[in-house]
């Protein structure tokens, strides 16, 4: 039986079969403000405070403050603490670059991992990564090499990726095939806010449900409405007229 971690939104769980496949690797991707940061740091938050399960929050956007503010602005209070006994580990940008070149950072960052106990990794954002490579080739090789060893140190990983989920119009990145799965986040504006939506597009060796979800974000993060598929990007072919 394939081992899941819980991303502890009941309904995306629900949604995923019961969780993400441990040790895999999945893009959370969305347009900016859909929620991918807030997504992160729950299942983070999560991860601790009901599975005491451990993890590390890579973020190439914010410092450990902006973080922690973000964290308990939207209803994480005990963030910090557990940051300060070391439950959760941030490494943010200015610690990410303390070396010269970035991949001097990466192997040091890597080395940590091997040897370290924990269970849940983010790294917020897979763009601004990808930045510090100067050719696809170099993105691709150590991409693979980065996602190998996540996994082979325990660590079922999330990455933020500024993707909007409307094909073809957008160019599918190489990053989407590397990957293990794909959740989209998307949100469309309304007339008196947003309307927002989960769709889980791509999940190795899990039976997924394909269909759009609506959620929502508030105190307490992310609530996805299992029960109440918004539609299908399938349907056409499903209908049985
Ligand atoms: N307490 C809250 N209640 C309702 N909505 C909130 C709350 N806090 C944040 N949000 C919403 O969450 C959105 C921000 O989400 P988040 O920062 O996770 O987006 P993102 O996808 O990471 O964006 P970016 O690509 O810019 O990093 C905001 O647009 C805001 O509308
Ligand atoms: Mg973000």
């Amino acid at each position: 039986m394939i081992e899941q971690t819980k991303t502890g939104i009941e309904g995306l769980d629900g949604i995923l079969n019961g969780g993400i496949v441990k040790n895999s690797t999945t893009l959370v991707s969305g347009n900016p403000g859909a929620g991918k940061s807030i997504l992160c740091l729950q299942y983070i938050y999560n991860g601790v405070e009901k599975y005491d399960e451990k993890g590390i929050y890579l973020s190439f956007e914010e410092d450990e403050s902006d973080l922690r503010e973000a964290a308990e602005s939207i209803g994480f209070e005990n963030w910090q603490e557990h940051v300060d006994n070391g439950d959760i580990k941030v490494y943010d940008k200015q610690v990410l670059l303390r070396e010269n070149d970035f991949t001097s950072s990466l192997d040091i960052l890597l080395e940590e991992l091997e040897d370290g106990d924990y269970d849940r990794l983010v790294l917020d954002s897979l763009a601004m990564f990808e930045l510090f490579f100067e050719n696809e080739k170099e993105k691709r090789t150590y991409l693979l090499k980065f996602t190998d060893i996540l996994s082979d140190s325990g660590l079922t990983t999330l990455m933020t990726n500024e993707q909007g989920a409307v094909f073809p119009d957008t160019e599918i990145g190489l990053e989407n095939y590397l990957t293990d799965g794909n959740i989209y986040l998307i949100q469309t504006p309304t007339d008196t806010g947003v309307n927002r939506y989960v769709w889980v597009a791509k999940m190795r060796k899990q039976n997924i449900e394909t269909d759009i979800y609506p959620m929502e974000i508030s105190h307490g993060g992310i609530d996805v409405h299992e029960n109440a598929s918004a539609f299908s990007m399938m349907s056409e072919e499903e209908s049985p007229i």
